[in-house]
């Protein structure tokens, strides 16, 4: 039988993995939260005007769903330098226990970017990170797209997030108004 790591995506890895992989399984980690806390200065935003993308930040009394991924060992190595690279803006890779939501459970990996890492922004009160969000752009794109892509993704999945959905009604309502 081939063997294979399982990364665990949150993020832009849900609807953007770019990897090779074997299979693909909606999954759970416990213990966590999907938070817009982390800057962006390469992908969503520059570094004199980050963008705000999203990590995983402690809670015993949450949980995030997400995307999993089984990458082959022959090409676990170059995944990850791959991985390592796009993820740098200081996020590190953390083991975790997913569970699948069609049941069973394995070890895997995650990317977070810890509370005080060098791009940290932490949190802010929603209307200010939904500013912040409508005006940066990266490399990678504008942050709001990053919004509207998780948004769309999780809603794909039946994921349900309400800091998600709420940041993404509130930059709609606030479009609306111009
Ligand atoms: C992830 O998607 O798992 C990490 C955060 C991101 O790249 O958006």
């Amino acid at each position: 039988m081939m063997s294979g790591v399982w990364v665990f995506g949150y993020g832009s890895l849900i609807w953007r993995p770019d990897i090779a992989f074997r299979e693909r399984r909606i999954a759970r980690v416990r213990g966590w939260k999907r938070r817009f806390w982390q800057g962006s200065h390469d992908h969503r935003g520059v570094p004199h005007a980050p963008g705000r993308v999203v990590t995983l930040v402690p809670d015993p009394d949450e949980s995030c769903e997400g995307m999993a991924y089984l990458v082959d060992d022959s090409v676990a190595e170059a995944t990850f330098e791959g991985l390592d690279h796009r993820e740098k803006n200081g996020y590190e890779r953390h083991a975790v226990r997913l569970e699948f939501r069609t049941g069973g459970a394995c070890d895997g990996v995650v990317y977070i970017a810890p509370a005080g890492n060098r791009a940290w922004l932490g949190p802010a009160p929603e209307d200010a990170m939904v500013e912040q969000i409508r005006r940066s752009v990266g490399p990678s794109g504008a942050n709001i797209e990053y919004l509207r892509e998780l948004g769309a993704a999780l809603r794909e999945l039946a994921i349900d997030d309400p800091h998600v959905f709420t940041l993404e009604r509130m930059a709609l309502e606030a479009e609306g108004r111009g």
